[in-house]
């Protein structure tokens, strides 16, 4: 039998023979040639020691194809086998035929199984984009986009996204995630902002905690992949946030705004970092040595795998195409393994033959694939190198979506809200939606859905906005919807305009010039304000957009991002079932001119970064029972309201009988009056007193009540203040007097100063 191996194992295999000879053989195997299982797969060594058997193993050509990612596209399953591939990717967009979560655990299995046919049957590692949900599937969940996520400030939240993500990766075969971006964002301009969490690093930092979701305790554990954190460093300070361009910093900036969440992420033990297209000062970071070698490796002690971008070794010299000079440079910088989707044979003659010719040292190759095979080990590849079925059925599941409205409810930010017209009354009568973006799943999703650069329309099953509206409003409620605004009249209650960015991805997403609202929407805003009803905007984008001047006209904003499948969660928000807790990650501009615009650079901004309102406390007590604070009440009921807007009126309110509230914000500066809309039909006078923190606590205000007319005969009550308040209090509605008899009915009131 002809050993096809270096001398050295030669030398271990005669040694092995020679042990078995002296040792007292008790039963001879059936077949005598029965294999002794290699100890690198052998699952009860320590994986060190796997690695070192394994590595001793391999070629020199075996070594090069583990450092080999190849695109689904550009490779069969024979060149998977006969280069000995180490990985494979889907580009964005990049899918199987059909695109099912089992077609794509089929297409994962039989690229796998042809990587086990290799000489030494090492797995192969495929990689996808799965940047908000495994967004490249058909039916998968599609979470909000990370600029969204910034906004909760939720780390637990993104933990659990994380997570999810993860089961619906694992039930289509898929190992690998190219996520999370941990860019910090400093150019509205730059079209992944949205890829980013915000501009600040502690934000990208904080949200580190999405690749403990995805890794889970072990990355063997069943339903864990690893994750990725991308892209290596400070692609999001290019000047003009022009993508892929040249961040002109200090290295003290570098450090103290684009380094932290890597150094996060490190900790994490994230299992892969990729490296940014960009450069610093004028150096690609694809061949910089300092930066990855000495800062990345040695610094921060990353032990994973470092991946290059799509092709991007080809930028190193600035020229198209890729030389075996930049094969040279990037794998020096410490490049491990290389994304070179479609000529994957030329990097790897090339990078042969710069070993041969000592441009790339035997050392640097064992380090490159140390690390690629420990984390096939630790993965678990080599036991279970095939799709885990029973996670397929996660893909797109109810509990996931779950997971997801409540991102999408929590990224909300309610920017401007005049008057109180959110929450909006679930029993308003008649809503009116417009907007390109109200019944547009692809719009609220943004790029890397389906298709790399995204797509308008029904692309992918979900609930669009409008669709959550129409869930969320009483039976007795119309939602009229016109694209345009067309039909828009006096009659309706609001109108609801769903207005921003259609989807785009990467470069195709910089926005060198203006950034503000396109032609479309702004002739449906025209259309709506003419009507003269209130006019709610809800901006689906993937940044700040240019709307100072607009703004004046709006009577309400929400900054909805680009919440992905789950537009239920805006409505959430919209009629009050929730309140929003959503703060501004990133600062937002008066004008675009003013980009880039910062927290702290001195330019006023239209909303600062980490503004972000609650709702009013005028709110219609038909809702408040139903709505995000209402906490308690003792012997009150609803009832039918004739109140222009009301839907239910608490009624039967009589002596000792209360309403509760809990977070109700005060805000920073102490109301002085309270508006009371009630009405009464009683003999009996009495009051309704505001108590703090609970039923008996100090009395902020007095109201006293007595017949309007009828118990449908309404009328708002001011009262001043008693007592000073601010800051976040429970807050009790408590009747008092009129001997037992019921007293009033209670619409709404309002804190006011
Ligand atoms: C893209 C992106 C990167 C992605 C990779 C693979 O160009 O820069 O974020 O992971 O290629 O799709």
């Amino acid at each position: 039998m002809r050993w096809p191996h270096p001398p050295r194992w030669r030398g271990r295999l005669l040694l092995a023979a020679a042990t078995l000879l002296t040792t007292t053989v008790v039963s001879v195997p059936a077949s005598a040639s029965a294999a002794v299982e290699p100890p690198y797969k052998d699952p009860s060594r320590p994986i060190p020691e796997r690695v070192e058997d394994l590595l001793g193993r391999m070629t020199l050509d075996e070594k090069i194809g583990q450092m080999t990612q190849a695109e689904r596209n550009g490779v069969s399953n024979a060149d998977l086998t006969t280069y000995g591939l180490g990985s494979l990717l889907s580009g964005g967009g990049s899918a199987p035929s059909p695109n099912t979560a089992s077609a794509w655990a089929d297409m994962y299995d039989g690229f796998q199984r042809s990587a086990m046919a290799t000489r030494l049957g090492i797995p192969m590692i495929y990689g996808v984009d799965a940047v908000h949900g495994h967004n490249n599937v058909h039916g998968a969940t599609i979470f909000p986009h990370n600029i969204g996520l910034g906004a909760t400030r939720d780390p637990g939240l993104v933990q659990r996204i994380g997570k999810a993500t993860a089961e619906e990766v694992s039930g289509t075969g898929i190992d690998w995630d190219f996520a999370p971006c941990l860019c910090v964002a400093r150019n509205d301009r730059w079209g992944r902002t949205y890829e980013s969490y915000g501009e600040k690093p502690e934000i990208a930092t904080s949200m580190t905690t999405l690749i403990t979701g995805l890794q889970g305790a072990k990355l063997s554990d069943p339903g864990s992949v690893m994750a990725t954190a991308k892209h290596y460093v400070g692609d999001g300070g290019t000047t003009g946030g022009k993508d892929q361009g040249n961040t002109e910093v200090s290295e003290a900036e570098l450090r103290a705004t684009h380094l932290p969440p890597f150094r996060e992420a490190v900790a994490k033990n994230v299992g892969s970092v990729m490296i940014s297209y960009s450069s610093w000062n004028g150096t690609k970071l694809h061949g910089h040595s300092y930066l990855i070698n000495d800062v990345l490796k040695k610094e921060l002690g990353f032990k994973g795998l470092v991946i290059s971008d799509w092709n991007a070794i080809d930028q190193i010299d600035g020229q198209p195409g890729f030389t075996t000079a930049e094969v040279r440079t990037s794998i020096n910088a410490g490049l491990d393994m290389i994304m070179v989707p479609h000529e994957w044979r030329t990097f790897i003659s090339m990078l042969k033959s710069e070993v041969q010719a000592g441009g790339v040292p035997m050392s640097r190759i064992d380090d490159a694939n140390r690390r690629i095979l420990t984390k096939k080990f630790e993965l678990g590849l080599f036991e279970k190198p095939y799709t885990d079925r029973s996670y397929t059925g996660t893909v797109g599941s109810a509990e996931h979506r779950e997971v997801a409205r409540e991102a999408v409810r929590k990224s909300q930010v309610l920017l401007k809200n005049k008057h109180g017209v959110l929450p909006l009354p679930k029993t308003a009568g008649k809503v009116f939606v417009a907007g390109k973006s109200a019944d547009d799943i692809g719009n609220q999703s943004g790029g890397w859905t389906i298709d790399w650069q995204g797509k308008s329309g029904p692309i992918t099953p979900g609930t669009t906005v409008l669709q959550g509206i129409r869930s969320a409003v009483s039976s007795s409620t119309t939602v009229t919807y016109d694209r345009k605004g067309d039909g828009i009249d006096g009659s309706y209650k609001a109108a609801i305009a769903v207005v921003g960015e259609t989807p785009y991805a990467e470069g195709q997403g910089d926005r060198p010039g203006g950034l503000g609202l396109d032609s479309e929407d702004l002739d449906t805003l025209a259309r709506l304000k003419a009507s003269g009803v209130p006019v709610v905007v809800v901006l689906v984008s993937g940044r700040p957009m240019d709307i100072a001047s607009e703004l004046p006209s709006w009577d309400a904003l929400v900054a909805a991002w680009l919440p992905g499948t789950e537009g239920g969660g805006v409505a959430d928000i919209l009629f009050g079932d929730h309140k929003p807790t959503g703060k501004l990650p990133v600062t937002w501009m008066k004008s675009a001119s003013q980009q880039p615009i910062n927290d702290g650079d001195g330019k006023e901004a239209l909303f600062s970064y980490g503004h972000g309102e609650g709702f009013p406390l005028t709110q219609q007590a038909y809702d408040v029972i139903g709505a995000a604070y209402f906490d308690e009440q003792r012997g009150v009921q609803l009832e039918r309201c004739s109140d222009a807007g009301c839907g239910q009126n608490v009624g039967w309110i009589a002596e000792g009988d209360y309403v509760g509230y809990h977070d109700v914000d005060f805000g920073s500066s102490a109301p002085t009056q309270v508006t009371t809309r009630i009405a009464s039909g009683s003999g009996a006078t009495g009051a309704l007193e505001y108590r703090l923190d609970s039923p008996t606590g100090p009395v902020l205000g007095t109201v006293p009540t007595s017949n309007t007319g009828g118990w449908q005969s309404w009328t708002s009550r001011t009262v001043d203040m008693s007592r000073s308040v601010t800051g976040v209090h429970k807050v009790y509605v408590v009747a008092t007097g009129g001997g037992g008899a019921d007293l009033v009915n209670l619409n709404w009131f309002q804190f006011g100063r």
